[in-house]
């Protein structure tokens, strides 16, 4: 394949789906057609780009073998514990009071991979039922929407069965309410997944509103971690078509950052110190100061049970800020929360620093975080757990480069640590380096193997070493 094809190929990739593609995956393209084109006997890639433009089913079949090489599928339930308690608190509850006469509600996840996003709605929309309405006897009618691009993550999706990973952030209380263990993994419960719909939608290519697919009317749109894949002006298409598919005063939830400075006419940014979401509004009211308080005026029903993380972590977000800002004014001399104290700071104030920020970045508040760290950095430079979590930043970001600078860097302080070198084979096998990734697997399962089943590797609350090697060995299981 010469540039120039290669620029055509790479262009109609964009075109198609809206994924701008990075340097890894650039380098990822020639290996991933190259099969296509001798699998279907074409004479050249110019023919095959041809193929790929046409509406036929040979053309659709190829693009799911190429999307799915392509696209990230990276998702866990209840991710981002400050958007769903923002969505458990104020969002959900006023949408549900709101619709108490239709008793229906519509929510959609747009780009929803192997579906842990919508059933994580579909979980907390019945316990907030329940809590709310007392809807016991399901009067209500719930349809959570997930639609994706990739066929092969909706298969996954349908299925409903889960290894513990895609667990990682859940209180097991909440995972064995609505997930039944079975030797296969943890399927969804039926009351969950009665809710729940699955269809492939690709978000540039498709119309929508419309009513042939169901993605119409919709009171709530979770589009998260998508766009930050996406070309600005596929972003601008698809935010148009969002706004006119919201009911309106819906909500659309990105993920965060993804869309600053990318308004669209109805939409109303409303922040949160846990996120910001976007409003449907009528054009009329657009000038209208008022709006900005419509969310934050609904009742806030408690549910601590559901998702950890609420008041405590909103007070130390205040001080934080206030602190934070405190510091911006002060002279280089250090000052401000995270090392306020004259003496030598402690590696266990480092880590209350990195606790602190880590925090910080569940609420999307990454430059704060990132801030945080470094500050941890400077304390004791010898502490991995700082690197660790500008990796984890970056990986939310999207910045897999930078994520394997750092995970690099704490490797080298915590040369034992088995959770990194797992992160690290992620971000390989994401990008197709299947040798390096194994590589990878291959290290963390030797060093896991001589941990006790039951030890938490990392920080409290992470999985355990047997919850790891089952993991391990589901990728295995995949990569077969
Ligand atoms: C990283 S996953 C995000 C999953 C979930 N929303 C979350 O935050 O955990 C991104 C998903 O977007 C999907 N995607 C990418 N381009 C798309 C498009 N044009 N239309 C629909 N889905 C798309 C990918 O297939 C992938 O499953």
């Amino acid at each position: 394949m010469d540039d120039t094809q290669f620029d055509l190929f790479e262009h109609l990739v964009t075109s198609h789906t809206g994924i701008r593609l990075r340097a890894r995956q650039r380098a990822l393209l020639q290996t991933v057609l190259q099969p296509g084109l001798v699998t279907l006997g074409l004479a050249s890639f110019d023919d095959y780009y041809r193929m790929l433009q046409s509406a036929s089913s040979e053309s659709r079949s190829e693009w799911n073998r190429i999307l799915h090489e392509l696209t990230n599928n990276e998702s866990y339930f209840f991710r981002d514990k400050g958007q769903f308690a923002l969505l458990r608190d104020r969002i959900l509850p006023e949408i549900i009071s709101r619709n108490s006469e239709t008793q229906t509600l519509r929510i959609w996840s747009a780009g929803c991979s192997t579906g842990e996003e919508a059933y994580s709605l579909a979980a907390l929309i019945e316990e907030l039922l329940v809590a709310l309405t007392n809807d016991r006897g399901r009067q209500w009618d719930v349809l959570v929407l997930g639609t994706d691009i990739d066929e092969h993550a909706l298969v996954q999706a349908r299925r409903g069965i889960y290894g513990s990973w895609s667990f990682r952030m859940v209180e097991p209380s909440i995972r064995n309410r609505y997930f039944r263990e079975s030797e296969q993994g943890w399927g969804v419960s039926d009351a969950v997944r009665s809710h729940v719909k699955f269809v492939l939608s690709n978000l540039v290519a498709d119309d929508f509103p419309s009513v042939a697919t169901g993605i119409e009317n919709i009171d709530l749109i979770l589009c998260r971690n998508v766009f930050i894949y996406f070309d600005p002006t596929a972003v601008s298409l698809v935010l148009q078509k969002f706004a006119d598919t919201l009911k309106l005063s819906g909500y659309l939830m990105t993920g965060h950052v993804e869309i600053l400075g990318n308004k669209v006419a109805p939409l109303k940014t409303l922040s949160f110190p846990e996120s910001e979401v976007y409003q449907k509004v009528s054009t009329a009211s657009q000038g209208d100061p008022q709006l900005d308080l419509v969310a934050f005026q609904t009742p806030r029903k408690e549910n601590k049970q559901f998702i950890v993380g609420g008041d405590e972590e909103k007070e130390f977000l205040s001080n934080y800020h206030t602190e934070a800002v405190h510091d911006s004014h002060s002279s280089n001399t250090a000052s401000g929360p995270l090392s306020r104290h004259e003496t030598e700071p402690s590696g266990s104030e480092s880590l209350e620093i990195v606790n602190h920020s880590r925090s910080l970045a569940d609420k999307g508040h990454y430059e704060l975080a990132v801030e945080g760290c470094h500050r941890a950095i400077k304390t004791s430079p010898f502490a991995p757990e700082p690197y660790e979590l500008l990796a984890a930043i970056a990986i939310e970001l999207g910045q897999f480069e930078e994520a394997k600078v750092w995970l690099k860097n704490a490797l080298y302080l915590a040369p034992a640590s088995a959770q990194i070198y797992l992160e690290l084979g992620h971000i390989y096998r994401s990008e197709g380096e299947k040798q390096r990734a194994d590589r990878m697997y291959r290290s963390a399962l030797e060093l896991l193997k001589d941990l006790a089943p039951e030890t938490v590797v990392g920080a409290p609350g992470s999985p355990t070493a047997a919850e790891f090697m089952r993991h391990l060995s589901e990728i295995s299981e995949e990569a077969a």
